[in-house]
């Protein structure tokens, strides 16, 4: 039988004549429980056979979370059933039900635990870091889940509310998956009784990544970490590591890098533990073992292209990175075909105290229109290249922001013969709106409009054109943002779009011209349209955790 509690039916079972009140609505997925059925002191559920123990409302099924109980009591023959839970749920009890969630990698535990933390009002970065201590325990080596944590850190104060449950849902689950099945991660310890510079902790990071000593590298990162005394330390110890190899493991790991630095920016709040001897550890595993392109065919033949970046390398490894501007016409240098002039030109302009941070933005933007021209004649793998190669370009930006030093110029010259490399995917270019054209007005309605044209077939330029008239007429690039932001969550897409999303989005707030503006921001939208639209399974937990949480049935929200 059931009862009207305060907010709920309460469903009463009899096990050997003792009487016992669980919340009505199944833990999974909200459908009634009094058609169940009970024996021995086990309750099953009629719809997907999830069982619990009637007393205490603990699940067998983890997938099913446990359920509420209410007390009761009979007396005289009468039964009588408090209208309120035993106990209403609480930060710890949705902290420990995300935290099970992530242990047992089941994504509907996760999205309860995500979704009723923020609805008490729990800040986002506190959920971030439940995340990324999880992620610091369980696995080895930086994944995209952690990439994603960084990125929905990084874009939640400009994300809508659907937005945010979604994406921090997605990347819960992507960290779940990655530490699946992994052992615990086991410390190697900074070195105790080294008293050592920096800069030969540096030396010795550097030497330990080059002859691919897992060991050795993370024992003497650890202990430059405790001499770093700023962010400016922590990029140059990384950088000049990871840039010994050219574009290692595909400008991977200079990404994830900038990344692991952004995520402890994040959660390096007061009072807070310190994060970095558990994040940088997670970086060394592909420091050592990853390949540089040095490694590969495709940059040897049919031009050397390493032996170049090596010269160009020496030529700027004395220079004292400067303020001035960048000269005029670089970006056809880089967008050309003649790779000797493309390093002359960005070494020239480094020994002519051109700004690293604003070269390196050039490549960048060289790299957005790379993505935002590329032709439909390519096949859907080919995107591979140049979004990679655009992120890492916005990693160099982000690495310089942070040291402007001489250690990170090659990073500058990597990002731009990987834009080099890219030049046959623009052939023939694909349709880009003329620059010349009238602004259109930033018409509200064209968001939904762009969200609508990404739920049938692709339709890359005609994406392209209601982004860039966005932009062009004056429309907020933080809402456009969310719109990518969210039309890039719902599906089940993986995380190099929306990491090519934030990348345009960071890139474009430091851009004073509308069209380069527009250019980021279309580059990151084409790339994303093309791969729209999928299944759109992933929105299943989060939506249903959504639909718990209101004290609805799961299958009720569409
Ligand atoms: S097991 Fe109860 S609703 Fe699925």
């Amino acid at each position: 039988m059931t009862v009207q509690g305060r907010d709920r039916r309460i469903a009463v079972f009899w096990n050997h004549g003792d009487p016992q009140a669980v919340d009505n609505r199944c833990p999974h997925m909200g459908f009634p429980l009094d058609q169940g059925s009970v024996h021995e002191g086990i309750l099953t559920c009629h719809w997907h056979h999830a069982r619990f123990a009637l007393k205490g409302g603990c699940a067998f099924d983890l997938y099913a979370d446990d359920i509420p109980t209410f007390a009761v009591r009979e007396e005289n023959g009468v039964i009588e059933v408090s209208d309120e839970p035993d106990a209403m749920p609480t930060e710890a009890y949705y902290r420990a039900r995300l935290r099970r969630g992530l242990e047992q990698n089941l994504s509907l535990l996760q999205a309860k635990g995500i979704v009723g933390l923020l609805k008490l009002g729990v800040p986002v970065v506190e959920i971030l870091r439940e995340l990324v201590n999880f992620g610091c325990e369980n696995h080895e080596a930086w994944a995209d889940g952690m990439t994603l944590i960084a990125l929905m850190g990084r874009l939640d104060p400009i994300l809508s509310e659907r937005t945010r449950i979604y994406g921090l849902c997605w990347a819960s689950r992507q960290l779940a998956a990655n530490c699946a099945g992994r052992p615990h991660r086991r410390e190697r310890g900074a070195l105790t009784g080294a008293d050592e510079s920096l800069g030969r902790l540096q030396d010795w990071f550097r030497e330990f990544v080059l002859m691919r000593h897992l060991d050795g590298a993370e024992r003497a990162l650890l202990t430059a970490n405790r001499l770093c005394r700023d962010q400016s330390d922590r990029q140059r110890t990384l950088s000049s590591a990871i840039l010994q190899r050219v574009y290692l493991d595909t400008g991977h790991l200079y990404d994830f890098a900038n990344k692991a630095l952004e995520l402890g920016e994040i959660l390096t709040t007061e009072g807070a533990p310190d994060v970095w001897p558990q994040l940088l550890p997670l970086l060394v595993p592909e420091a050592v073992a990853g390949r540089g392109e040095e490694d590969s065919g495709s940059w040897r033949n049919p031009f050397d292209l390493i032996s170049a970046i090596r010269a160009a390398e020496s030529s700027v490894k004395k220079v004292e990175p400067g303020r001035g501007a960048v000269p005029d016409g670089l970006r056809d240098v880089l967008l050309g075909g003649d790779y000797q002039a493309i390093l002359d030109a960005i070494v020239s302009a480094l020994q002519a105290q051109a700004d690293p941070e604003s070269l390196a933005r050039e490549v960048a933007l060289a790299a957005a229109w790379r993505l935002a021209h590329f032709s439909p004649s390519n096949e859907l793998g080919d995107w591979f290249g140049p979004v990679h190669t655009f992120t890492y370009a916005n990693a160099v930006v982000q690495s310089l922001k942070r040291a402007p030093t001489a250690e990170l110029l090659p990073a500058i010259l990597h990002g731009a013969m990987a834009v080099f490399q890219d030049r046959f995917l623009n052939v023939p270019p694909g349709v880009y709106p003329k620059t010349d054209a009238d602004p259109h007005a930033a018409a509200p309605d064209i968001l939904d409009h762009i969200l609508e044209m990404m739920d049938r077939a692709p339709h890359p330029r005609k994406v392209v054109a209601s982004v860039v008239a966005w932009v062009r007429g004056g429309g907020s690039i933080e809402k456009l943002t969310d719109c990518l932001a969210w039309a890039t969550i719902r599906e089940d897409l993986d995380f190099h779009k929306l990491q090519a999303i934030e990348a345009a989005y960071q890139l474009s707030r430091d851009v004073a011209d509308v069209k380069d503006r527009a250019l980021l921001l279309a580059g990151a939208a084409r790339h994303l349209a093309a791969h729209c639209p999928t299944a759109r399974t992933r929105q299943q937990s989060p939506r249903s955790a959504l639909a718990l949480h209101r004290g609805e049935m799961a299958r009720d929200e569409e």
